[in-house]
């Protein structure tokens, strides 16, 4: 069914927290902070489909000062190099990534996998075996829409150290 379809073109993407549910992100409700949120496309009679029926659409948003994102973030599909989304499961084992309570980046729960979200969300700590995903967003008014599918990357690199050899 459609509330498991992956984020697809055109959908717009809305709160994942319980008591915002499914009301859309406003790109001036994002901030350095992780929000999570869902993709929202249009179910088969025209209504609108939260896409949580499958776990591993939820999303992890950010907005960063310009300038602080950068490769292998793809600036491209950013909004304006300031907002950026990504994959919130973790490479790992698939638990949802949240703020590194250190300030520094993102951190999982669950083996304490790094990632760093202003670097493409490159692995900087732990054992996951690559990047979190980014997928595609641009801006629609005070919205976001999604532009395209996850981005696909060869990863030749997985942690901090790679990148940093690879670039
Ligand atoms: Fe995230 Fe293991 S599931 S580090």
């Amino acid at each position: 069914t459609r509330d498991k379809m992956p984020p697809l073109k055109g959908d717009i993407l809305v709160h994942a927290e319980e008591s915002k549910e499914g009301q859309p992100i406003k790109i001036s409700d994002l901030s350095d902070q992780l929000v999570r949120a869902w993709p929202m496309g249009k179910g088969e009679d025209g209504s609108n489909v939260i896409r949580k029926g499958d776990p591993n659409n939820i999303l992890a948003l950010y907005r960063f000062p310009k300038g602080q994102i950068v490769a292998p973030t793809v600036l491209e599909a950013t909004v304006d190099g300031e907002v950026v989304a990504y994959s919130d499961v973790c490479t790992h084992a698939g638990c949802s990534v949240a703020d590194s309570e250190q300030g520094d980046g993102m951190k999982c729960p669950c083996h304490s996998g790094q990632y760093d979200p202003k670097r493409g969300c490159v692995v900087i700590g732990g054992p996951p075996p690559r990047p979190l995903t980014q997928l595609p967003i641009k801006a629609d008014g005070e919205g976001l829409v999604v532009t395209d599918f996850f981005i696909k990357m060869p990863y030749p690199y997985q942690h901090e150290a790679e990148w940093e050899a690879f670039k």
